[in-house]
């Protein structure tokens, strides 16, 4: 069965699918993106993922390109015509064609709109993560508006790569003070030897993760403290469990940082909980 994508109002096969090479996606990664999780053919969380798309383009300032009724029935024909039951489903917008000059265009052109979907293979992730995964950690060397979800992904590319080259699943960014942000494309979590579950504030150095709020609610259902606070890769290394979480892989247990073993080198009890409650507490529409 072949892929199909949406390009600016049109289905077409994903080996078709293309934009223009003057699309200001392409030239300057002038865009943003979401990524939501599919499950049983349905998005999660799709309202929080819709508002952060909506934040963005604002920060942005690129125009919505089409009512957001119009833009879930799209997604959800994407998922469906891919007949995709678990996946993902990625939505990207751009601020469109024009001349390549790096002020906005004027006049005014319609942003660009493209959906994917794509199956993961739940198995898999689920063999993952009754594993756990490996990190490195690596200097922040980001933008500042990492708030804002575009798809200007140089640094996380590199960093990931960085991640593989080591034997690594994933890699953490640490910033100039010595702390960790966030994951190249995941918020970072440790719980401490006395159970309280730590993750950064989202007021500065990572992007807001969705599954990061939705679990905040998890943890406060299971009766777990929750520390919103900067922590070092010291204390990581020193910490009882940690994990990352993102819609793609919702919690996915680390059980080793810089060659490290984290607790006792095995998933930890509340990271593999939070994994296994998560979808209780989505939206699934
Ligand atoms: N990544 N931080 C970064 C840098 C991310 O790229 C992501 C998501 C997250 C977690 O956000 P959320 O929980 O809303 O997925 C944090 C997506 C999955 C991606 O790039 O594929």
């Amino acid at each position: 069965m072949s892929r199909i994508a949406y390009v600016n109002g049109q289905y077409v096969n994903l080996r078709d699918a293309a934009v223009n090479v003057e699309d200001r996606g392409y030239q300057f990664a002038d865009g943003i993106y979401e990524v939501c999780e599919i499950i049983g053919g349905k998005m999660v969380d799709f309202p929080r993922h819709i508002a952060r798309m909506q934040r963005s383009l604002r920060e942005l300032r690129i125009a919505e390109a089409m009512p957001l009724t119009s833009l879930r029935v799209v997604m959800q024909e994407v998922i469906r015509r891919n007949r995709i039951n678990y996946g993902i489903v990625y939505l990207q917008i751009s601020r469109g064609v024009a001349h390549r000059d790096h002020g906005f265009p004027s006049p005014y052109v319609k942003p660009s709109v493209v959906v994917t979907a794509k199956s993961l293979n739940f198995a898999k992730n689920q063999a993952t993560a009754a594993k756990g995964v490996k990190v490195i950690t690596t200097a922040e060397n980001r933008w500042p508006r990492v708030d804002i979800k575009t798809v200007g992904l140089l640094p996380n590319v590199l960093a990931r790569q960085e991640a593989r080259d080591k034997g690594a699943y994933e890699a953490w960014y640490v910033d100039a003070d010595g702390f960790v942000t966030e994951g190249a494309s995941c918020n970072a979590w440790i719980v401490t030897k006395d159970g309280k579950v730590v993750t950064r504030t989202a007021a500065s150095g990572i992007l807001a993760g969705i599954t990061r709020a939705v679990l905040i609610e998890v943890l406060a259902s299971m009766q777990l403290k929750l520390e919103e606070r900067n922590f070092t890769p010291a204390e990581a290394y020193d910490a009882a469990e940690a994990f990352v979480s993102s819609a793609s892989q919702i919690v996915m247990p680390v059980i080793n940082i810089d060659g490290k073993p984290i607790g006792d080198g095995k998933p930890g009890g509340i990271a593999t909980r939070l994994r296994q409650e998560f979808h209780k507490f989505a939206a699934i529409s």
